[in-house]
């Protein structure tokens, strides 16, 4: 069964599923440089089932890095990889954080080290996408001029075909130029913008997302200018949006989930959620897949020339969130849905 929509991403000039599997999740537990990375209950064979799913039912695109699950997202995708038409997927992975031998993540020579780790997991001799994971570029930047460097020569050479960035949580480009608590890490987006010239980033987009005024640009306005693609994350807010944590029975995350430490999954931030969701909730219902709808097709429609990555776990997460799409929001509805969660916030 193949169903699934497409779109030509800007950037990589390449028709691609409308969904994309987000392949960190299946890396499992990780720590990098002692901070936890990974996530909890992920079995390796029921991971790779779910990317077997995840294929079967016509996504196309995949997206991992070096550090999800230090190297065991990659290798479960390289297998899948031995097993489908390498040339009809568009892989992509990152680069920029991974801490295990000293150096920084940006040296060259680590750099060269993690390209070809990951070109070796994925038993490919290409990426379609490599993005820098990380905006530390040593101090002043010492390592960014030798990683643009590299970027271009590997594009050169064919061992990648499009650099990926990634943009600010929340982005407005008109806060660069305004004193305020965003604009440090807006001017110094648009400065590595600048130098690096990306063809995709990837951005946060959600249901939670703040709702940006007229005269703001916002993430995905800014790439339309620029003819770049967007990748967009946490469409799910990792779970938060379907219902999966119940503030008054909050699951218990190891300290190699990264939700461990995250304030988001604390119990009075998933208490305070769940009373911003209810009236979501009371209109739309529990089902995670009737959430999973909303949250997909809110971001889709908001961004009809971005792809739309979504993490899981399982066969039944993948697939529920491929086959949950139905029909698209209506004008009506999207409305609603911002009047119901952001009831203050300028239209
Ligand atoms: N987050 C970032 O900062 C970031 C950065 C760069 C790239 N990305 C990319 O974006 C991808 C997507 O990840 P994300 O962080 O944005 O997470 P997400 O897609 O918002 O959420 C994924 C998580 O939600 C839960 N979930 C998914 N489908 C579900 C279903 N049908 N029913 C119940 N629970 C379900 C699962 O967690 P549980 O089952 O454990 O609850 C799953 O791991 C990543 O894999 C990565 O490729 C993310």
């Amino acid at each position: 069964m193949d169903t699934m929509q497409h779109r030509l991403l800007p950037g990589l000039g390449r028709t691609v599923s409308v969904l994309g599997a987000g392949c960190w999740t299946v890396g499992g537990p990780a720590a990098n440089n002692g901070i936890p990375i990974g996530w909890d209950d992920v079995d390796p064979d029921i991971a790779y089932a779910a990317l077997r799913r995840a294929h079967e039912l016509g996504i196309t695109l995949f997206d991992t890095a070096d550090v999800y699950g230090l190297g065991r997202s990659e290798r479960l995708l390289g297998r899948l990889l031995r097993e489908i038409d390498r040339d009809q997927v568009i892989i992509s992975s990152k680069v920029g954080y991974f801490a295990g031998t000293g150096a920084h993540p940006y040296h060259p020579r680590q750099m060269c080290h993690q390209l070809a780790t990951t070109l070796d997991n994925l038993d490919t001799d290409r990426l379609d996408v490599y993005f820098l994971h990380s905006t530390d570029f040593g101090e002043h930047d010492r390592y960014l001029p030798g990683a643009i460097n590299l970027l271009a020569a590997w594009c050169e050479q064919g061992l990648i075909g499009a650099v990926g960035m990634r943009a600010p949580h929340a982005f407005a480009e008109e806060w660069a130029a305004c004193p305020g608590p965003r604009q440090a890490e807006t001017a110094r987006f648009l400065h590595l913008f600048d130098r690096i010239r990306p063809n995709v980033l990837t951005a946060r987009y959600n249901l939670l997302s703040p709702l940006y005024r007229p005269d703001e640009t916002d993430i995905f306005t800014f790439a339309r200018r620029y003819q770049v693609g967007v990748l967009i994350k946490q469409v799910l807010a990792q779970g938060l949006l379907l219902g999966a944590h119940d503030p008054d029975r909050p699951r218990r995350f190891s300290a190699t989930d990264h939700r461990h430490t995250d304030p988001r999954f604390a119990p009075g931030a998933l208490r305070r959620l769940a009373d911003t969701l209810a009236p979501l909730r009371a209109r739309h219902g529990d089902h995670p897949a009737a959430l999973a709808r909303i949250a997909l097709r809110y971001a889709m429609q908001h961004a009809p020339d971005s792809i739309v990555l979504t993490g899981f776990r399982n066969p039944e997460q993948i697939q529920t969130n491929i086959t949950c799409l139905g029909d698209p929001l209506t004008d009506e509805e999207i409305t609603e849905i911002r009047d119901l969660l952001h009831p203050r916030s300028p239209a």
